[in-house]
Formats: structure tokens, sequence, C-alpha cells
């Protein structure tokens, strides 16, 4: 497994973006209920967060619970919330520590009102921290963001606020959640599952991406560097060839 030394600091992502999957199978395969799984899952989510601050890759965005999550028993989705609330309370002194700045994307109005409210709390306690931004994907989906983002440009165009032939990429990035947030270089999936289930659609367009058979409750500081060291021994061509890069066997 690599190790932070094998990472060419030079060469790192500005941004990474993880499905973290497999909390439910890991629990299970241990004769436990889902819930452990989660609850264990947390452990990960803090060593990424530092690997990621400790390189000093300045985005780390997390898909904590998907718009589809909402369909779980509500048991489940329940022990979801109360666990996201009781982590986001007990770290913040950490993030601020780390000056780590905690951010939210997704339809933050959909969560149970303690919920947002310790969020809101939490975002605004960090907001001046500059080191890492981890950005949390609650109740999201790119489907729904992009209908989102349409609606908006929609109703600007009616209150001739804006042309539609001045409707570009730029303008439709800016009103996704992310606007002001590169694009992901690179997204990791993990526990084996080869999908992008609905995450930031339209930011990967040119992202690398990475699938691990480790479960979420598995992946350490040393997963998320094999991922990063994969993603260092890329060749990011963008459309062009390796010739017009002039490539010198120099990947990203
Ligand atoms: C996917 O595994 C994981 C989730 C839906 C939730 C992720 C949440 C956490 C890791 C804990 C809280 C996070 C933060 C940021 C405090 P799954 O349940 O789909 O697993 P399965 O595919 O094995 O069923």
């Amino acid at each position: 497994m690599a190790s932070i030394s094998d990472i060419d600091k030079s060469k790192l992502p500005r941004h990474v973006a993880v499905i973290m999957d497999g909390n439910g199978r890991w629990a299970k395969q241990k004769g436990e209920h889902r819930i452990f799984g989660h609850q264990q899952g947390v452990a990960s989510v803090k060593e990424v967060t530092e690997a990621a601050a400790e390189l000093g890759i300045h985005y780390l965005t997390l898909y904590a619970f998907s718009t589809e999550n909402w369909n779980r028993p509500k048991e489940e989705v329940d022990a979801l919330m109360e666990l996201l609330v009781g982590t986001i309370h007990k770290e913040v002194a950490a993030l601020n520590k780390n000056s780590i700045r905690l951010q939210a994307i997704g339809n933050l109005k959909s969560l149970p009102k303690n919920c947002y409210t310790e969020l809101m709390d939490a975002i605004q306690q960090t907001s001046k921290n500059d080191r890492l931004m981890l950005i949390l994907a609650l109740s999201y989906s790119s489907k729904w963001e992009i209908i989102d983002s349409v609606k908006q440009i929609a109703e600007k165009v009616k209150r001739n606020e804006i042309s539609v032939d001045k409707i570009d990429d730029a303008v439709f990035s800016s009103h996704l959640c992310t606007k002001g947030i590169p694009d992901p270089e690179l997204l990791i999936r993990t526990s084996g599952e080869q999908r992008v289930s609905n995450f930031l659609l339209w930011q990967i367009a040119y992202a690398e991406l990475y699938f691990t058979e480790t479960l979420w409750p598995d992946f350490r500081k040393e997963n998320f560097f094999d991922a990063l060291l994969d993603y260092q021994n890329r060749e990011r061509r963008f459309g062009k060839t390796s010739e017009q890069l002039g490539n010198t066997g120099i990947k990203i």
C-alpha cells in the first residue's frame, strides 16, 4: 500500500470527490446491523479528511446522503441523520483546529430541522478556515441539482436578466450547488461498485474514476494514497492526443 511519501505533491488533484459505499455490507459481514457500518464509516471520513488536509488538497466532497437514500427504512434514515448531527457537532473544534472549512451541497432544506441547524451552525463557525474545504453532499442528487439550475436560469431569462445566447458552460456552472468550486479531477468509489449514482454528473465530465473493492469502513489513509498514486500515473488528455500534449512521460 502507498504511503504519503509516494505522492508527488506537485501533481495533486485540487478536488477529490468520494462515493463512500459499502457500510451496510461491511456490517453484515460482521453479523451487525447496517447502522453499525455507518457508525464505523465516520472513522474513515476522519482519516480521509486528515489525509487530504496533510497533503494540501483544497477540496474534498463526500457523498454522505443521496436523494434516493430517503427511500431507505425510516430506522436507517433516522440513524444516519442522528449520526450526521452528532458527528458535525463533535467535530467542529477539530475542523477549526486544522483550519478545515465545512460546506454542504444538496437540497439542504429537506433535512430534519435539527440537522439543518447544526449544519448551518458548523458551516458558519468554520467559514474563515482556508486549508481544506470539506463539502458534504446531503440530500443530494445530480439530476435534482441540474433541474434546479435550469429552473434558476429559466427564471432569469423570463425576467430578461440573461439572454438565451449567453448561456454557456460558465453560466450553467455558476447556477449549480458547486458554484465557485473547481470540478473534481478524481472521483473515488469504494466497495467494488462501478457506477456514479447520480453524483456530480456535470462536474465529473473530465474526472478520473477510481474504483476499489475496499468497503468504506475499511478505507484508511493508505487506501486514499493508493487512489492518488493511481491518478498520478494516468495521462489526462482532455480530448487531445498524447503527441499534442508533448508527452515526455510526465503523466499529470
Ligand atoms: C453507503 O453505504 C453509505 C451511506 C449511504 C452513508 C455514508 C455515511 C457515513 C459514512 C457516515 C456519516 C458521514 C459523515 C460525513 C459524518 P451503503 O449503506 O449503501 O452500503 P451497502 O452498499 O453495503 O449497503
